[in-house]
């Protein structure tokens, strides 16, 4: 018999649109979480029966949903199950909890002298977010009860901010007929200091922490992460910290929970099988051809505040006002694609990066070079291709769990690239060694980093580069993901 492991996401591996004759097709779901977990899972398959439980995200995906309720896109494919979730609660849980609080929450965001408030709207909106995790909770248990007969053993792997109250919901739901079903969740966030967290309402933050340690494994990509989580668990739960190397316990309410840090690297090998495709190379060489000859800074980022592309474009203009010698010789290539549009505040950040990239091309462009190329479409080969072709990679988040981006460059890169990382990223951890680092906030220290990363000798710039796919190699998906599901079984 097989293991049967369950996944639950927010954004699952598979979203509809509707053809001009209203038949649906699918495309595959994009993100980091999304590409992880998918490729972690098929690493797997052979060994267990997975199913993918995640929520109709528009029309089409409420339509696809009731067609079937596991649905299959191609033969290989994991089974998805999407839930239909009730629009106007899913935009409460989605958008004014998940993505306006918990993110901000985990990345800083707050502008604290305006924001957060939380009056009854926000109490309005936490329910939902409660009845959004009953309902992936409720969708798990049945698959675990109707799993458990049929399989070795049922293990639930639930991700991310979205669905911090479900592992708790399912564990209260299993009850002790079903004990044995395993349970973990992963955070692809930061975590926040318990100084931060504690602007959450307490009844709120208490549920987040007593929710996720509702799960047997808890894990992070980073060790700064876990350590924050394990702070907030003292501080604001009372809970029994262990504080032990590589997996640290928490007791809370007669329950053990184990935490533990699980690097998510690449799939070196397929993502440059991909590269290799006819599509990315097109790009590359459209890229070669705006290029003209001249280094290419490139970064690669959703529209997200997090991200820090404000600051990013500051820094390149102080680059180019400090150091004329760059006039006419780079060009920075910045694929910005769109997020979370429904969220005001990401609608006002896209206005203030459009707005001051414009300020750079006004300043800076002359006839015969345009020294910064902005686009905002989605289009994975070429931003496959803008790796592939980066002489400098900036990556300079406020706050991120990891940054694939980050592990994806060195790997595609094809001359070898200079990566600007900021420190605050989970991947700073493992990359620091070969990356410039750089404070996210200071815009000076930034175009010093991007000017030592230009005139960086080709010898050591390869070598910091292959030393760099490196490490993004040795933590493929499949052993991020196989990591923790053996961690479910001690
Ligand atoms: O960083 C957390 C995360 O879930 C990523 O894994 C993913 O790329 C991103 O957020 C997706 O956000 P959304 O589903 O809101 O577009």
């Amino acid at each position: 018999m097989k293991k049967r492991v369950l996944v639950a996401s927010n954004r699952g591996p598979v979203s509809y649109e509707f053809g001009p004759d209203g038949a649906l097709t699918g495309r595959r779901g994009g993100g980091g979480l999304v590409a992880g977990v998918a490729e972690g899972l098929a690493a797997l398959t052979p060994e267990a029966e997975v199913s993918w439980i995640c929520a109709a995200l528009s029309d089409a995906d409420r339509a696809a949903a009731h067609r079937r309720s596991v649905d299959r896109e191609e033969p290989g494919d994991v089974p998805v199950r999407m839930l239909d979730i009730p629009p106007e609660t899913f935009d409460r849980a989605y958008n004014n909890v998940a993505n306006s609080v918990l993110w901000f929450v985990q990345h800083l965001l707050f502008d604290t002298s305006n924001q957060p408030r939380f009056g009854h709207e926000f109490r309005r909106d936490w329910a939902a977010y409660l009845a959004y995790n009953e309902a992936f909770a409720d969708a798990m248990a049945d698959e675990a009860a109707e799993g458990s007969a049929s399989s070795a053993g049922v293990r639930a792997l639930i991700q991310d901010y979205h669905l911090s109250l479900a592992p708790r919901l399912l564990r209260d739901k299993l009850g002790d007929a079903y004990a044995d079903v395993g349970i973990a969740h992963f955070s692809h966030t930061p975590w926040a200091p318990a100084e931060y967290y504690r602007m959450l309402p307490v009844e709120v933050g208490e549920a987040v922490l007593d929710g996720m340690l509702g799960a047997d494994h808890v894990g992070f990509h980073a060790r700064r992460w876990a350590a924050a989580f394990l702070d907030c668990c003292e501080a604001i739960l009372g809970a029994r910290v262990t504080r032990t190397d590589p997996v640290a316990q928490v007791m809370h309410r007669g329950r053990v929970t184990q935490v533990a840090v699980h690097p998510l690297g690449v799939d070196a090998p397929a993502l440059r099988t991909r590269a290799r495709a006819g599509d990315v190379r097109a790009h590359v060489a459209a890229l070669g051809q705006a290029a003209g000859g001249r280094k290419l800074i490139v970064r690669v980022d959703r529209t997200e505040l997090s991200k820090n592309i404000v600051r990013g474009l500051a820094a390149y203009r102080e680059l180019l006002a400090t150091r004329p010698e760059w006039h006419g010789r780079v060009v920075h290539l910045a694929f910005a694609y769109p997020s979370r549009s429904a969220v005001p505040e990401y609608r006002a950040y896209t206005e203030q990066v459009r707005q001051i990239a414009a300020e750079i091309t006004a300043e800076f462009r002359t006839p015969d070079w345009n020294p910064l190329i902005l686009d905002v479409r989605d289009d994975y080969p070429r931003s496959l291709a803008a790796c592939a072709v980066a002489d400098v990679l900036l990556v300079n988040p406020i706050r991120d769990g990891m940054n694939l981006v980050a592990q994806e460059g060195p790997v595609l890169s094809e001359r070898g690239c200079a990566l600007v990382l900021s420190r605050e990223a989970g991947a700073a951890a493992t990359l620091a060694g070969d990356a410039l680092l750089v404070n996210p906030y200071d815009i000076s220290e930034t175009a010093a980093a991007l000017h030592r990363a230009l005139v960086m000798p080709d010898d050591e710039r390869r070598r910091r580069s292959a030393a760099l796919a490196a490490t993004a190699a040795a933590s493929p998906p499949a052993r991020w993901l196989g990591d923790q599901l053996a961690s479910l079984d001690t």
